[in-house]
């Protein structure tokens, strides 16, 4: 109502997406922010949804690019003083460690345990490593911290990480396994950086999953087939939400790595029905990038008053087919269209994105020759 066609409209609490739905519709720009996964999540699938609308009606539409908070903005957070003389700068690394660590132990609910290296914590008999602010948690981490298990003859250990290098799983907690010892690979969530979420105890973390997919190549022509996805979800409190549950009412939370809707009825009788039956139930989304590793992302900085481009070491999805559920379609294409390369004779880098119904995703990333 109060802008033009062309102008840019912004939302900063995007739930959803309205306004940006509205936006592209009427032939505005836009910008959408959120802080919710499932707010993005829902917001993306809906873009995609008006640009098929308009796409269908011969209007014109625009690409749009999903970015997220990433290093940089983790960085921030640790984020030292470049002025100070090199001995307050250790000193003050030293403290902004401890802080990071104990932040993020805090919100896993584990306590801080000192001279136990490589581990940083523990919660129960379970020891814990926490992954660095800005970089994944490579094999090498996961390896060192396995090892050191079983000469301790520790038996659990869950490793926190923002990200993860790529390929883990299931490869490496079949290995632990196989050296009595239980692996979890868990994503540290955004919220740990939202002070009341972790005060209140409200800070999630999720399994890392897996992704197993089948590139199909005839010729130039390739297409790619889901043919597994892994996902070990917990939730600690489960009796204790069934409990709280009041007569004539439903939940649907995760029970021993299914997602079950619990009901009570009148006579508070606890009725149970799972609603992951198969593999692909978890999913809710998947996308195709047919040339990956092609976009180098890079971002901006300022420095000494010059501005310049950093390759951030990762690389731009670029959506190039996909497939989700909505609520009145709950169908899933399990494979993808097939995807025409320029050249023969050439090995071209598949990547798939997979979001599951909890919102996170999970990448996988395939050679293939034409
Ligand atoms: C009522 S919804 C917004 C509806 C939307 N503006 C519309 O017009 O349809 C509010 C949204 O704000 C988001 N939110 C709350 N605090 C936020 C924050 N600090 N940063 C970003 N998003 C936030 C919530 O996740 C929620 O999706």
């Amino acid at each position: 109502m109060s802008s033009n066609t062309g102008d840019l409209v912004a939302d900063f609490f995007c739930g959803s997406g309205t306004t940006l739905a509205v936006a592209e519709k009427l032939g505005r720009k836009w910008i959408g922010c959120d802080l919710g996964r499932f707010a993005i999540h829902t917001s993306r699938k809906r873009m995609i949804d008006v640009q098929r609308q308009l796409k269908q009606d011969g209007k014109p539409y625009r690409a749009f690019e999903i970015l997220n908070l990433g290093k940089y903005e983790r960085q921030y957070f640790s984020g030292i003083n470049p002025n100070l003389s090199e001995e307050e700068k250790v000193k003050l690394s030293i403290q902004k460690e401890e802080q990071y660590l104990h932040l993020i132990l805090q919100a896993y609910k584990a306590e801080r345990v000192l001279q136990m290296q490589p581990f940083h914590g523990r919660r129960g008999k379970t020891v814990i490593v926490v992954g660095p602010l800005d970089a994944p948690v490579t094999q090498a981490i996961v390896h060192e911290a396995v090892d050191a298990c079983k000469k301790q003859q520790i038996s659990k250990l869950d490793i926190l990480g923002f990200d993860f290098e790529m390929g883990l799983l299931p490869y490496e907690v079949d290995k632990a396994r196989e050296k009595g010892v239980r692996l979890q690979l868990q994503y540290i969530p955004r919220d740990v950086f939202d002070k009341r979420a972790v005060e209140k105890g409200q800070v999630t973390f999720y399994d890392v999953a897996y992704v197993e997919i089948k590139p199909h190549v005839e010729g130039t022509k390739a297409w790619v087939e889901l043919t597994d996805f892994g996902v070990f979800y917990r939730q600690d409190d489960d009796a204790e939400k069934i409990k709280k549950l009041k007569n004539n009412s439903s939940k649907v939370i995760v029970k021993e790595g299914r997602v079950v809707k619990v009901s009570k009825d009148k006579h508070g009788v606890v009725n149970e029905d799972v609603l992951t039956k198969q593999w692909s139930d978890w999913i809710d989304y998947w996308a195709v990038d047919f040339d990956f590793f092609t976009r180098a992302e890079t971002v901006r900085i300022l420095e000494n008053g010059v501005e310049r481009d950093v390759f951030t070491g990762n690389y731009l999805f670029e959506n190039e087919w996909q497939s989700f559920r909505t609520r009145k379609d709950r169908s899933l294409e399990m494979q993808s269209a097939a995807y025409e390369y320029p050249h023969a004779g050439r090995t071209y880098t598949i990547a798939v994105k997979v979001i599951d119904i909890f919102g996170n995703d999970t990448t996988k990333v395939v050679e293939v020759k034409t």
